[in-house]
Formats: structure tokens, sequence, C-alpha cells
């Protein structure tokens, strides 16, 4: 072997510059969850670079949060595609082409086919507005009030096929008192999404949170069922929310 082979092949096994980890956030609507997500990362509190904001609702007012962040925003509307697996298709392409760490999903308001799922698997969260596994699907908030349930929240899950039913990572608890509305616990629950949902974010990015078939891995630990999980108390602190004294 010559010395200039070997000086070569030191250059080859160098390992490449590591970049910022690149996200990119699904939305369909109003994006409150990703303006947290761009807040974070002004702060330098994301653990990388939101790259591109993908909706399937050109309208949507997310959209406007990523152009005004200066962030590519891309409308792909789905009505535009004769079915789901040319939508996810699409999809599966516009994203690829910014190469992502992370997929974020943000309040994108589509089933999801098993194709797409097992494309991110992994690599891909959720934020869903209850306390997992109880309310998958829509309407959590009132279904919850009609149950009378003391406790609500929300979950930072990964994404699988199950919906709303992947490995959950972190969840925030709020106590329902008995003067919540629909209106007033999607506030609340709001006001928590946006204080868990960067902080799973920057987890996954630096590396400390991984996905495995029996649930989500904390600093290689495999978490309970619910995650981790911030309590009423501490979340109403950070909000600084008052607490209702019974
Ligand atoms: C959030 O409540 C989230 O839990 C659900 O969709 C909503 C999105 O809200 N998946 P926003 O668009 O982030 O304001």
């Amino acid at each position: 072997m010559s010395g200039t082979q070997y000086s070569d092949t030191i250059t080859d096994m160098a390992p490449e510059p590591v970049g910022a980890r690149r996200v990119v956030v699904l939305i369909s609507g109003s994006g409150s969850n990703l303006q947290a997500l761009i807040d974070a990362q002004s702060h330098d509190r994301l653990g990388g670079e939101i790259v591109a904001v993908i909706s399937n609702e050109p309208d949507a007012y997310g959209l406007k949060r990523a152009h005004e962040a200066g962030i590519e925003a891309v409308a792909l509307p789905h009505r535009e595609y004769d079915s789901r697996d040319a939508y996810d298709g699409a999809l599966i392409k516009v994203i690829e082409r910014h190469e992502p760490d992370l997929i974020v999903l943000a309040g994108f308001m589509r089933i999801l086919t098993p194709r797409f799922v097992q494309r991110f698997l992994g690599r891909m969260l959720n934020i869903h507005p209850s306390l997992l596994p109880a309310y998958q699907g829509l309407n959590t908030h009132a279904r919850a009030l009609t149950d009378k349930v003391t406790s609500h929240g929300c979950s930072v899950h990964f994404v699988t096929e199950e919906l709303d039913g992947g490995p959950v990572v972190l969840q925030a608890e709020l106590a329902v008192s008995v003067d919540d509305t629909q209106d007033t616990l999607k506030d609340k629950v709001h006001a928590r999404e946006h204080l868990i949902y960067p902080i799973a974010v920057q987890w996954f990015l630096e590396g400390r949170l991984q996905y495995s078939a029996e649930g989500a891995k904390m600093d290689g630990h495999l978490l309970p069922p619910h995650g981790m999980r911030l309590s009423h108390e501490d979340a109403a602190e950070e909000l600084d929310e008052n607490i209702e004294e019974d």
C-alpha cells in the first residue's frame, strides 16, 4: 500500500461534518404547534432546523407562519389526487426532497397509508389532544367532558399504522374543573402542547429519544406506556396559570 493510497483511505474514513438536524413539519390548519416549534428554533431550543412546512390545505394559516419565518412553505392539496395512495406517494417525494431526520405532524388532518407510515417509521412524531391511550381519534375534549373525567391533557407519540396508537413519548396533564367547556379545555390543552412538543422534538434530534416496537426509549431506557408525564401542577407553573385549590 503506497503512502498516497493510505492517506486517501484516511480521508475516505473521516466522518462527514454533521450539519443541523433537518425537520419537515406537516400541517393542515392554524399551525399554533408549528409556531411553538419555530419559536423554540429561534431560541436555539429545537436541536435542529425546520427546513420545510407542507400543508394538504392550501389556505392553512400555518403556511403563512412558515413563510414569515423564512421557511419553505409547500401547499400540496390532497384534492388534486385521485386516491389516498397517490397523494401519499406525492407527499413522500416532496418530504424526501428535503432529506429530513424527523417528520413532525402538527395538526395534519389526514389518515396515513401504511406505505407512508412504514417509510418514516421511527422518525415521525405526532401530537394528540388527549392523554393516550384515552380518546384516540377526533372530538377529544367533548368526549372527555361527557365522561366527566377529572384529568385530561395531550400526548406526543411516535406514529405507527394504528391511528393515535404509536409509542407515547411525553404527556402533559391538566385537571378538569367543573367550569371547563370544550373551548377552555381546548385552550388549556393547546398551551400544554406548545410546551411539550418542542421538548420532545429536541430530545429526538439530540439522539436521546428512540422508537422501538416495545415502546419509546429515552437515553436507552424503555419508557412506561404513557411516556414521561408533566403533571398538572408542573405544567400550570410553567404556564403561569392559576391553580385552583379544591
Ligand atoms: C392540536 O390540538 C393537535 O393536538 C391536533 O391538532 C391540533 C393542531 O392545532 N393533532 P394547531 O394547528 O397546531 O394549532
